[in-house]
């Protein structure tokens, strides 16, 4: 296999984006183009002005400032840079299915279909292509069928290579990752990947593995994080009945190392794009090859999680009288977690949707996330309309403007700032008995309750 000298990554997200900045920033001689359908996000990637590249991450700036340019592009222009590329790397969403077989559960694979129709019908050369979106097992195989049938007669060698960046510290992730997995049947293809991560990353941390079992062990990696979150979940709500802290437990079983202490820490419900959809993915393929009981047992993990965010909403409505009717909350964080600007899957989303049901007033404040995501997230549940939304959600950049009167804090995402807030001088302007509930532990029971607030964290 010749060497490789330029890689096209399709879709310019969370995950195509840092990426391959990480991949320029690290190969200066090859040369790297991020291309995109949406033209305003590449717009954003191409700014001058670092702080308003489309998605935050620590770092990115940075890797961003060294690279872009030189051997780092963003475009919208895909064909051009499918033909040109050696490496075609797709990382186009792959969200669960809204409609049809599978509705709610399967991955949507329109995208990645589009995308290997439009690589077959533009490719001149051979090409290895790269699975870099998280995918149900066994995509590779369509993949290959649409690109072999569909194709100019080029040779294709299909590789699988799932990210496993966690938001919020991608970049570091990225520099200094646990494994890079490349999955994949023919030997030079896997050896020219290889060589690509190997000039910054050790040989030992690549491994290589057959197609399905890289594709598996993604969603797999993603089940098991996850189902630590919703274990350690369950038992904070059992902290709550018998006077122990979820903090200390996960501290004292996390001594054990074969426990670990990583991905113990009890909150109001993991988010993001992933952990969700990947579990949804799984117990479909268990489903469908009709093994029930490990569908149902992987599918407890979201159902685990689910009820923590409606007890985290109950026990504010409850605390408080058993009505939020008109009474405004404060939104600390509409993140899934601190530092990022996603989203996805928030567990905000839901609780908000929850205590809007009961007619309380909230008002959202969030260090990166937009007005118009916060919006468009609450629209798109459908729960009520964008106008009623926009009566009883009011988005602030100014927190202490927010607290002024409210009834009641609710933290929902980690963000150190919160933590470094004047929070006696809170209590002053807030309505009394003043409030606070505390979704991620962020902040000392014993210093709030001094402050003289009624402080309410989860599993404690
Ligand atoms: C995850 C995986 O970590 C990553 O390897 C994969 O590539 C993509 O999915 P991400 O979703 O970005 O990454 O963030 P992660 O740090 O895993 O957190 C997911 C959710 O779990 C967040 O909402 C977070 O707040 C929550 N969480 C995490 C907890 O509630 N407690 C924990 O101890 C850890
Ligand atoms: P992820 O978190 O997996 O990176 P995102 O939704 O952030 O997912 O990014 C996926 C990107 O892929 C979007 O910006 C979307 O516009 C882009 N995309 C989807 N299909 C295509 C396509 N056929 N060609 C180019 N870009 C695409």
């Amino acid at each position: 296999m010749k060497k490789i000298k330029k890689i096209t990554c399709i879709g310019a997200g969370y995950v195509g984006g840092p990426t391959m900045s990480v991949i320029a920033q690290k190969n200066p001689e090859i040369q790297v183009t991020v291309v995109d359908l949406n033209e305003q996000r590449i717009a954003a990637w191409n700014n001058d002005n670092l702080d308003l590249l489309p998605i935050y991450e620590p770092g990115l700036d940075e890797v961003i400032k060294e690279a872009r340019g030189r051997n780092l592009f963003f475009s919208t222009e895909v064909n051009k840079a499918i033909d040109e590329a050696d490496v075609i790397f797709i990382s186009v969403n792959t969200p669960t299915k809204t409609y049809g077989k599978g509705k709610g559960q399967a991955a949507d694979l329109k995208f990645i279909e589009l995308c290997a129709r439009q690589i077959a019908a533009i490719s001149t050369s051979d090409k290895i292509v790269v699975e870099k979106s998280t995918l149900p097992v066994r995509t590779a195989e369509a993949l290959k069928s649409i690109l072999d049938n569909t194709g100019n007669g080029v040779n294709f060698h299909i590789l699988s290579n799932p990210e496993f960046l966690a938001e919020g510290t991608a970049i570091a992730d990225l520099h200094a990752p646990d494994r890079v997995l490349i999955g994949g049947e023919n030997a030079e293809a896997i050896e020219a990947l290889v060589n690509v991560y190997n000039s910054w990353v050790p040989r030992e941390r690549i491994l290589t593995t057959n197609l399905w079992s890289s594709e598996l062990s993604k969603l797999v990696a993603n089940a098991f994080l996850a189902q630590r979150v919703s274990s350690i979940n369950s038992i904070s709500e059992l902290c709550e009945v018998t006077g122990a802290n979820v903090d200390e437990v996960a501290y004292a079983i996390g001594h054990d190392s074969r426990i670990g202490s990583k991905f113990l820490k009890a909150s109001v419900g993991f988010g993001g794009s992933c952990f969700q959809k990947d579990i949804l993915n799984l117990v479909y393929i268990a489903r469908s090859y009709h093994l029930n009981e490990v569908a149902d047992y992987w599918e407890q993990v979201i159902l685990m999680n689910d009820h923590q965010k409606t007890r985290f909403a109950e026990n504010i409505i409850q605390t408080m009288y058993n009505t939020v009717n008109g009474k405004k909350i404060v939104f600390l964080g509409w993140a899934f977690k601190k530092d990022t600007n996603d989203t996805r899957e928030s567990a905000a989303i839901y609780v908000a949707d929850h205590l809007l049901d009961e007619e309380a007033t909230l008002v959202v404040y969030d260090p990166k996330v937009t007005e118009n995501q916060i919006y468009s997230d609450l629209n798109y549940l459908g729960t009520r309309t964008s106008l009623e939304n926009s009566r009883l959600v009011t988005v602030t950049k100014d927190p202490y403007e927010a607290f002024k009167d409210a009834h009641a804090v609710a933290i929902l995402t980690e963000w150190d700032e919160f933590k470094a807030f004047d929070w006696a001088k809170i209590k002053q302007i807030m309505k009394k008995p003043a409030f606070v509930f505390d979704g991620r532990k962020l902040l000392h029971k014993g210093h709030m309750e001094a402050i003289g607030f009624q402080y309410y964290a989860i599993g404690e």
